[in-house]
């Protein structure tokens, strides 16, 4: 039974006109862009043609109308049964169940991809949101805590000796490690998570299966085979189900308790990812990938085909040259494969008196390490079953792919388009469209340029304006850098004025009085970018996420610093609470340029990681111990703005030097700077520039001299504003406040 959309999708806008390439994207091409999203925004259209029909045609049950949890719960109820009764596995070589593992791996490895989405800054900010990044930060892990889900399901590759990074490596068709089928399991997942403003309902649907039912019952079955083979199974044995499954389906009934209409989207989503499971193992019961010792020779034979032509040209089998065997497909494989029986190299049943194991592919003989472990095991295994009643081929033809493929926008037009479309917009709407990229995916592409034109005019500034030239980066080291973080805190609290103040000092560039500043909405912007699954086993990555989540309150809403922000300036009018998706909220407050520097390097992560990292570190050791404590105390003593009270106090602990987010950010430039110096030396210095200059930029915004100011103003071609959001956004009261320190 199909359900019919509830409300039309907010479909994301591609831009008009734009060529397309001439090739069609595979699921295994789309899934290795995808996880590189920042690169691949050309091949966003197509992901998102291919969700779109992938949630089409999921089959939904038809259940009776219930309260919301009722609904949830015979939503998982149905599931639950469809999977209850699974079919019988049948004979299988010792080699199957290794392979299911290389095979969910797409999955495995982006395990949380489908939660990139909720968790962005432009629609994270709510009940749903906070559950959503309650169960990414269980599935992502952090370096305090503990590895991520990709991460053990990296592990239990290795333990299989399957380089997790080869998943997705380019590889000549023959040689993918997985069925195509395997990657379009996972796309849905990743597609999600681009796009929440299109798909919310449904993503919540899709991890309610995810956490509930999944990730793969087919490995769990299969868990005490890979045991015996000495597999790393953490990631199976340390699910945190519970927790994932009480947040998922919260997450759910809070959805259901917005808007009860969304039960049909979110329905499909769940069965969206309920019907690619059952496709998915249903090719995986030897139907699409090998399950019996024969067929995993016969790929084998398949996967060598290629590179064995030209050393075989004097071997023949029963009258055929082995070399039109190797040329002849599936046939001719099978084919050899008899042949060898009759050939006197193998003894069925008997591995070890066997010419071929014990002679051709030995060290005597001419296919020494021709064959890697694993295949040899297979060969052995095929030998012995050669002994037994030969197990029935299987039947079945192998499941056809489903999903829709589409072909990718040509990328310079793409590019010329997003500079004509977003370029000559006021910012307040640039910000606007950049905030919500996951509608406008182009706008990454303009975003970037821009940024980097900012940048490159900041790096000419701090190299030749003699102002700013004076006071150059220190080399490189660790130590360096602790030390610059220890400085700054000494300027904090040097900078507190020594008697109080007649108000409390007002940051450069304070809003009008009326108007708020956007930053009330984005703080931790800079860091979305950083919930990215798939890199984090990269420890910076596990620190700035975790900065993220702990700016957006870890998953409690009481504690999201923007809400904070929010309700300490609600006097200025109802639009200081609007929704980050809603064009009033851009208009209602002030927006600098800085803002949008900040929104712009959070859509290119990876692009921009450097002047993130100094960036970040710049922002949170801001303020700590000088202006946040008497901005606190200010707000105390003379006003009953308790919100803005809370802000600074807030800040001025969690962003702590010692094991708070300066703390984080500065272990995350020290991890990242160790990676550069082991793995290309001669690139340090240039990488620690880019970080320092950025950092520098908001120091010199904090505790700068005028001379510095001015430099960077003639620079960039306008006063900066402090990148830190915390005294951006409350400036507004501070002005409008008869506020005098104690
Ligand atoms: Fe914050
Ligand atoms: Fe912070």
């Amino acid at each position: 039974m199909r359900n019919t959309m509830s409300t039309e999708i907010n479909a994301p806008h591609f831009g008009d006109g734009i060529r397309h390439l001439p090739d069609r994207c595979s699921p295994r091409d789309l899934y290795c862009r995808l996880l590189d999203p920042e690169e691949n925004v050309h091949y966003f259209e197509p992901a998102f043609q291919f969700a779109g029909a992938a949630l089409e045609s999921a089959t939904v049950p038809a259940l009776a109308a219930a309260a919301p949890l009722d609904y949830v719960d015979s939503l998982i109820q149905w599931a639950a049964d469809e999977l209850a009764n699974p079919p019988a596995l049948e004979a299988h070589s010792a080699s199957w169940p290794p392979r299911i593992a290389r095979e969910f791996a797409p999955v495995g490895l982006a395990d949380g991809a489908w939660l990139h989405g909720l968790v962005r800054a432009n629609v994270v900010e709510n009940e749903v949101g906070m559950a959503a990044i309650k169960q990414l930060m269980i599935r992502f892990g952090d370096p305090g805590s503990g590895e991520s889900y990709a991460q053990r399901y990296g592990a239990l590759l290795r333990s299989l000796g399957v380089p997790p990074a080869g998943i997705s490596r380019w590889e000549l068709e023959d040689a993918s490690p997985c069925a195509e089928i395997s990657y379009e399991h996972a796309l849905l997942g990743l597609v999600l998570g681009l796009f929440p403003g299109s798909f919310r309902s449904e993503t919540i649907g899709f991890n309610l299966w995810m956490a509930v039912l999944g990730p793969c019952p087919l490995l769990a079955r299969l868990a005490d085979e890979l045991r015996s083979q000495k597999a790393n199974l953490q990631y199976l044995d340390m699910y945190e189900h519970e927790a994932l499954r009480d947040s998922a389906i919260e997450a759910a009934v809070r959805l259901l308790a917005e808007d009860d209409g969304e039960r049909a989207r979110m329905a499909r989503g769940f069965a969206a990812a309920h019907g690619s499971y059952g496709m998915w193992e249903e090719a995986m019961l030897g139907r699409n990938v090998p399950m019996i010792p024969r067929e995993f020779v016969l790929e084998m034979i398949k996967r060598k085909a290629h590179f064995a032509l030209g050393h075989h040209t004097r071997i023949s089998f029963g009258g055929t040259r082995a070399e039109d065997l190797f040329r002849g497909g599936e046939t001719g494989h099978a084919e050899m494969l008899d042949h060898l029986v009759e050939s006197g190299l193998i003894y069925p049943g008997s591995p070890d008196d066997s010419p071929f194991l014990y002679h051709s592919i030995s060290f005597e003989g001419p296919m020494f390490d021709v064959f890697t472990a694993a295949e040899q095991r297979e060969l052995r295994e095929w030998v012995v079953s050669l002994k037994s009643e030969p197990v029935a081929r299987q039947e079945k033809p192998p499941v056809a792919l489903r999903g829709e493929y589409g072909y990718p926008q040509d990328p310079k037009d793409l590019q010329g388009y997003a500079m004509a479309r977003f370029g000559p917009l006021p910012i307040q709407e640039q910000l606007y469209y950049g905030s919500n990229a996951d509608l406008y995916p182009a706008v990454r592409l303009f975003a970037r340029t821009m940024l980097d034109a900012f940048l490159l005019k900041l790096g000419a500034a701090f190299k030749n304006d003699p102002r700013l030239a004076a006071s150059p980066p220190p080399k490189w080291s660790e130590r360096a850098i602790a030390e610059l973080v220890v400085e700054r805190h000494d300027k904090n609290i040097r900078s507190r004025p020594q008697a109080p103040p007649e108000k409390i000092p007002t940051p450069m560039n304070a809003p009008k009085p009326e108007q708020p500043s956007i930053a009330i909405a984005f703080d931790g912007v800079w860091l979305q970018g950083f919930a990215d699954v798939h890199r984090s086993d990269r420890e910076e990555y596990g620190w700035l996420f975790r900065i993220y989540a702990s700016e957006q309150g870890d998953g409690i809403m009481d504690w999201n610093h923007n809400r904070i922000m929010r309700n300490a300036v609600s006097q200025a009018g109802p639009e200081a609470m609007l929704p980050a998706t809603d064009r009033r909220l851009y208009e209602f407050c002030q927006v600098n340029p800085m803002n949008l520097m900040l929104v712009a390097a959070s859509l290119n992560t990876r692009h921009s990681l450097p002047e993130l990292l100094g960036c970040n570190l710049g922002i949170e050791a801001t303020g700590v111990g000088g202006g946040y404590l008497d901005s606190w105390r200010g707000f105390v003593a003379k006003t009953d703005n308790h919100w803005a009270a809370l802000s600074f106090r807030l800040h001025n602990s969690i962003d702590n030097y010692v094991t708070g987010h300066t703390k984080w950010s500065l272990s995350a430039i020290q991890a990242f700077m160790a990676r550069v110096q082991e793995s290309a030396p001669a690139a340090v210095e240039t990488q620690w520039q880019r970080i320092w200059r950025v950092w520098r930029l908001q120091e010199i915004l904090e505790h700068g001299t005028t001379d510095e100011r001015q430099a960077l103003k003639e620079a960039l071609g306008f006063d900066a504003a402090s990148l830190a959001p915390i005294p951006a956004a409350l400036a507004a009261i501070n002005a409008t406040s008869e506020v005098a320190t104690a």
